[in-house]
């Protein structure tokens, strides 16, 4: 849609610039007739074949001066991302997490608050619980009560106004975020797929053998569904997986 009107406006522009430089040709004729008697014609010459040169400047002007709008929007972009606050370490070496962290699963929220940014209400405002070890809890309130707000909690992917979180007596805010994200999951409503084989989508890491692939998928009752495909854990999946549908 937007790439369609790009013709109509260049058009319109090349009207618009077209114009102005007939125009200025006009003048330039002009006057060099109403001063035929005193203007050497060589310098006539010279201005009013300069002034045709004036269309096309014109236009590569107004083109440059487009693109150089329509392009700054990267430097923007990027000079946002620079200015981003910086998450905490991805490794803290001086708070390693236990190896076989977490054992149990006991998750508290003690005194627990937290807001979106400096200066706005607080969202959880101190939310104290306890799910123990392998316990299934189902979280309920009206829209806008903090549900999704526990889960970024959870990941740190807000930081906390206040109060702590500890699984299985460890205070997640005191390790590295890539011992913490990497060792608990959440099955999001929405399921992420990237264009890539199967295999890139189960394992990004390639880590893990076909084996423990397959398992994976036999729990997720797909294993008949990616047995029957050709290229099997090759199957290349489409942005979205919108071959899977
Ligand atoms: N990115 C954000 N910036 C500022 N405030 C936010 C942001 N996301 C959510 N909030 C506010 O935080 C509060 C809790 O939102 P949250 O998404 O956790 O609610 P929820 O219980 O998951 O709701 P829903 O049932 O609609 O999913 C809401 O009042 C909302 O306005
Ligand atoms: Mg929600």
């Amino acid at each position: 849609m937007v790439w369609w009107l790009r013709f109509p406006c260049c058009s319109w522009l090349s009207v618009r610039l077209e114009l102005i430089g007939g125009l200025i040709t006009f003048f330039a004729a002009l006057f060099a007739v109403l001063s035929r008697d005193t203007v050497d014609p060589a310098l006539v010459g010279l201005s009013i074949s300069s002034s045709l040169q004036v269309t096309i400047a014109l236009t590569v002007l107004m083109r440059t001066a487009s693109d150089v709008e329509t392009n700054i929007v990267a430097v923007e972009r990027i000079k946002e991302y620079v200015e981003l606050k910086q998450e905490a370490p991805w490794e803290d070496p001086s708070h390693p997490a236990p190896s076989d962290w977490p054992t149990i699963g006991e998750v508290t929220f003690q005194d627990y608050q937290l807001r979106y940014r400096e200066g706005l209400d607080l969202v959880l405002k101190g939310v104290s619980f306890s799910i123990r070890g392998g316990e299934k809890v189902g979280i309920v309130g009206r829209t806008g009560a903090g549900k999704s707000s526990l889960t970024l909690a959870l990941f740190r992917i807000i930081e906390p106004a206040g109060g702590s979180i500890l699984i299985d007596d460890v205070d997640i805010s005191q390790l590295g975020l890539h011992a913490l994200r990497s060792r608990i999951t959440i099955i999001p409503q929405d399921p992420v797929l990237f264009s890539g084989s199967l295999r890139q989508n189960l394992d990004p890491h390639g880590r893990l053998t076909d084996e423990v692939l397959w398992r994976a998928l036999e729990h997720a009752h797909l294993k008949d569904y990616v047995g029957g495909l050709l290229a099997g854990l090759n199957h290349e999946v489409a942005e979205g997986g919108e071959n899977f549908r």
